[in-house]
């Protein structure tokens, strides 16, 4: 049956069908192409369409790439940051979707509560994308599997290992992502962890696999979890919008969990690292030259201010995460346009 997404809101992945998601990773594929021919230039499919961007949370990637999508789609944006509207403070987000339905053809969301980006899909009667909640980032998951789909064709019985904090709101999106695409995924981290991975999409998953095969397993060692992977990929080690007081204790969980070049080796010859970015792999941020500071001499694993990631590993041919930040641009545009429709 061929797939229609018009009207559809992208609030969680698991909301979508397999057919789906693999139409949204292909037609990301193809509009990468077209973009790289030119064809867009004078093809805007959805000019006089209006979108709103909100943010409860700072961002890079999510931000500028539906910046740059709804401008090559022909349409404009109206950017609403952490503190830039009544949003839940003075305005219900009930009454806030009513209203942002009214102006816009589409609106995207990036918050804390997967139940705030609920209530926008619901209320508001126009395509809502989750650019980001405490639960999930589908948009980036579509951005990811087309990074992998690029470079390895097939996905179904495809190992990639997500290691380091995999309790997050990535680790639960790579396993959706895996389910749907027949991927193997290993969640390598500490044993602790394995009990805060939702049991509702565990069993989600696991149906998922059964469709279109593909795994779920679990590993503390991550030389081992690495043997024949395809893909390696970790995320920070406190999560955006948590406090940076939970670093001490996430070092201290997580250090044997850093992508360090001894895994990447362990792993296939043709290994891609992959991160969603931003990542902690030098001393040249605020927050890392501190980590440094502070807990290098106690924890020797992040003296450099590298935490989830060497820098030996992120400057290596391996890391393919810029290919994967430039595919959130072309991914959120499929997203739009097959949602909003043309
Ligand atoms: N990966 C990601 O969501 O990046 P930003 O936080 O910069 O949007």
């Amino acid at each position: 049956m061929p797939v229609n997404l018009k009207g559809r809101s992208l609030d969680s992945l698991l909301n979508f069908t397999t057919d789906e998601v693999n139409y949204l990773i292909d037609l990301s594929i193809d509009l990468k192409k077209s973009k790289y021919q030119g064809l867009h230039i004078n093809n805007r499919p959805l000019v006089g369409k209006n979108i709103a961007i909100m943010f409860q949370k700072d961002s890079t990637r999510t931000r500028c790439a539906f910046e740059v999508a709804a401008a090559d789609l022909g349409m404009s944006v109206t950017y609403i940051g952490p503190q830039g509207s009544n949003f839940g403070k003075k305005e219900s987000i009930e009454d806030t979707a009513k209203v942002l339905g009214r102006f816009y053809d589409g609106i995207e969301f990036r918050g804390f509560a997967q139940a705030d980006v609920d209530a926008l899909a619901k209320y508001s009667g126009v395509p809502v994308w989750n650019g980001l909640t405490d639960d999930e980032h589908p948009t980036q998951i579509i951005a990811d599997f087309m990074t992998m789909k690029e470079k390895l064709g097939d996905l179904k019985g495809k190992k990639m290992v997500f290691i380091g904090d995999f309790k997050n709101n990535m680790g639960h999106s790579c396993l959706i992502g895996a389910a749907f695409t027949g991927m193997h995924i290993v969640l390598c981290g500490p044993q602790s962890y394995q009990k805060e991975v939702r049991k509702d999409v565990i069993d989600k998953c696991k149906k998922l696999f059964e469709l279109n095969g593909g795994s779920l397993s679990f590993s503390t060692n991550k030389l081992e979890a690495a043997k024949d992977a395809d893909v390696i990929y970790t995320d920070v080690w406190v999560s955006l919008g948590e406090p940076f007081e939970l670093f001490e204790s996430r070092i201290n969980e997580l250090q044997n969990f850093q992508v360090d070049m001894a895994m990447i080796k362990a792993a296939k010859p043709s290994v891609m690292f992959l991160h969603c970015l931003p990542a902690f792999h030098d001393d040249h941020t605020e927050f890392s030259k501190e980590i440094a500071a502070k807990f290098g001499a106690k924890f020797p694993v992040v003296k450099t201010g590298a935490m989830e990631v060497t820098d030996e590993v992120f400057q290596s041919k391996y890391n393919k995460a810029f290919d994967e930040a430039e595919n959130r641009m072309h991914s959120i545009k499929a997203i739009m346009l097959a949602t909003i429709g043309y």
